[in-house]
């Protein structure tokens, strides 16, 4: 079979190859996958999803003081959107292809995707992702965070724990011109060592001028496959981590509930980052 080399980079004939070029052409040339120019932000539009993210990091906060047993889970809804309006900005979710509410709520089984709803009433013991996602100035921010309702069982709480973990050691796999499939390998390496899986359905994703942009970040995988990391690229790491099996579904009712095939629980933790010279900055702390 013949194989067309994507050819994603490209200098205009004539014009000057600056040092990025020369690295990105070099890549290209071996035929790995690199990155289109419009992935690469410029400082002005990192500057917006950095205050996008300040945004979304305050939302989380609020969050993360209110949140308590007893709360459903369209009072933390509630929450998100007021807050994210009276700041200047739009809640990413609301009207997302077709998504219903402000923010994604995820309860113990529930992996990803959940809607808020007045008969989901948080329970001592449970886990709980709350995804929340930002428009300011038309700039994306994306992050997201568990709760621990009370005190869990110590195998819920390592679940947390050990997902939380993922993000991090993902986070430190990720360097420049490096590429996406090291992020993934460090992330799956760490959950299978936890006695954990790692869902391979949903991807972390470049973000930033749209809710979801490419480069898609898979959260397993083997070491230099997958796209280059050049600075200037924004986008998330977002693993969702399963005490059982790796499977999950669709909820056929709403269209969008991701739960896990076995029902046993699944934790998440994301940030949105943005690749430099020297390594990964967060701008959803
Ligand atoms: N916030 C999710 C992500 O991390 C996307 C949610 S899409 C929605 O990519 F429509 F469900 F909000
Ligand atoms: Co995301």
């Amino acid at each position: 079979m013949f194989k067309r080399k994507v050819r994603n980079w490209n200098v205009p004939k004539g014009q000057e190859l600056t040092e990025m070029d020369k690295k990105i052409l070099y890549y290209q040339d071996k035929g790995c996958l690199v990155p289109k120019r419009k992935l690469i932000k410029t400082p002005e539009q990192i500057e917006g999803i950095r205050r996008s993210g300040e945004v979304n990091t305050g939302v989380l906060d609020l969050v993360a003081r209110e949140i308590h047993a007893g709360m459903s889970t369209l009072e933390i809804d509630r929450l998100v959107y007021d807050y994210t309006v009276s700041h200047g900005a739009v809640p990413a979710p609301l009207n997302y292809e077709g998504f219903p509410k402000s923010v994604c709520t995820s309860i113990n089984e529930v992996v990803c995707h959940g809607i808020p709803s007045e008969f989901d009433v948080l329970e001592e013991g449970d886990i709980i992702n709350v995804d929340v996602s930002t428009v300011l100035d038309g700039y994306y921010s994306d992050a997201s965070r568990m709760f621990v309702i009370g005190q869990t069982t110590p195998e819920k709480q390592k679940l947390v724990d050990v997902a939380r973990e993922c993000l991090q050691i993902g986070i430190e796999a990720a360097r420049p011109y490096g590429f996406v499939g090291d992020i993934g390998n460090a992330i799956a390496h760490h959950a299978h060592k936890n006695g954990f899986t790692v869902v391979r359905d949903l991807c972390g994703h470049g973000v930033g001028l749209e809710f979801h942009e490419d480069p898609e970040v898979e959260h397993y995988g083997r070491k230099g496959t997958g796209m280059l990391l050049v600075p200037g690229m924004v986008f998330t790491i977002e693993p969702m981590i399963n005490m059982g099996d790796w499977r999950v579904f669709v909820d056929e009712e709403d269209g969008w509930t991701v739960v896990t095939e076995d029902e046993l629980p699944s934790a998440q933790w994301e940030h949105t980052l943005v690749m430099t010279e020297t390594g990964v900055e967060v701008l959803t702390y």
